[in-house]
């Protein structure tokens, strides 16, 4: 028998006031699985991450994530049960350094093991006394996902994980998601559609709000087929 689903999402809908943005979204993510959905600019990529982390409530539906369902719980609650989501725009405390922004996860999380930051991220070391607000784009990822990964977290929702970041970092990426996917499944929302066929093994679609299609097999995958749906 297989494993468990780590995330179910059923039915899920989400409106911004009168405006419907999500229809009926069905999805499913297998531990240590790596997830993609794809979708042009507006389908909904980033609101359905937002919905499954609890920073938006859905207008019905359901998220259950290990079993617990997770509509109506708090941010913070969702975070410390281990399903973390790292946004669109690289958000780190711009005042403070690469240290003191590790703190307060450690804070948040009582982990205060970095070495399995560093293992993923040796640069950060080097650049730990370095003030958010002078990393580059994927230094402030790589912080980004440094500070999520402390707590252990079983599902890593990453918004647009490559978005302006030179063709080398996202080498490195490719590398550092197979690597953390040992320890938790990670859905990965995003138009890289290059980083996405050398990432993920599953795919969906996304249109308008729906998901149009699931994408299973390795050469689709590879080849990009699911962009006839977009
Ligand atoms: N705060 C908001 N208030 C009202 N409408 C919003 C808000 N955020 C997003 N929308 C609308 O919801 C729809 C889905 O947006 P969303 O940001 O989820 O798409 P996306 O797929 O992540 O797009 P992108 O690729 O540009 O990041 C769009 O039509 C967008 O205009
Ligand atoms: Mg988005």
């Amino acid at each position: 028998m297989g494993m468990p689903n780590i995330v179910e999402v059923k039915n899920l809908n989400a409106a911004y006031g009168q405006s419907k943005v999500l229809f009926d979204i069905n999805l499913y993510i297998k531990p240590n699985e790596r997830v993609a959905i794809v979708g042009r600019n507006g389908a909904g990529k980033t609101t359905l991450q937002k919905c499954i982390a609890s920073l938006l409530h859905p207008t019905s539906g359901s998220v259950i994530y290990n079993g617990t369902e997770l509509v109506g719980k708090q941010p913070y609650e969702v975070a410390r049960m281990g399903l973390k989501y790292i946004d669109q725009d690289k958000h780190v405390f711009l005042d403070l350094t690469v240290r003191e922004n590790l703190e307060l996860s450690s804070y948040a999380t009582g982990d205060y093991d970095w070495d399995k930051v560093f293992k993923h991220f040796p640069k950060l070391k080097i650049l730990i006394d370095r003030k958010g607000a002078y990393l580059s784009g994927g230094e402030r990822q790589m912080l980004m996902i440094g500070r999520a990964i402390l707590g252990d977290p079983k599902v890593l929702l990453i918004d647009e994980p490559t978005e302006g970041l030179a063709p080398s970092i996202v080498d490195d990426l490719v590398t550092t998601f197979h690597e953390l996917s040992k320890n938790c499944a990670i859905m990965t929302v995003g138009q890289n559609l290059s980083f996405v066929s050398r990432v993920a093994e599953r795919v969906y679609a996304m249109k308008e709000g729906r998901l149009v299609a699931e994408v299973t097999d390795k050469a689709d995958i590879k080849n990009n087929a699911y962009c006839e749906y977009l």
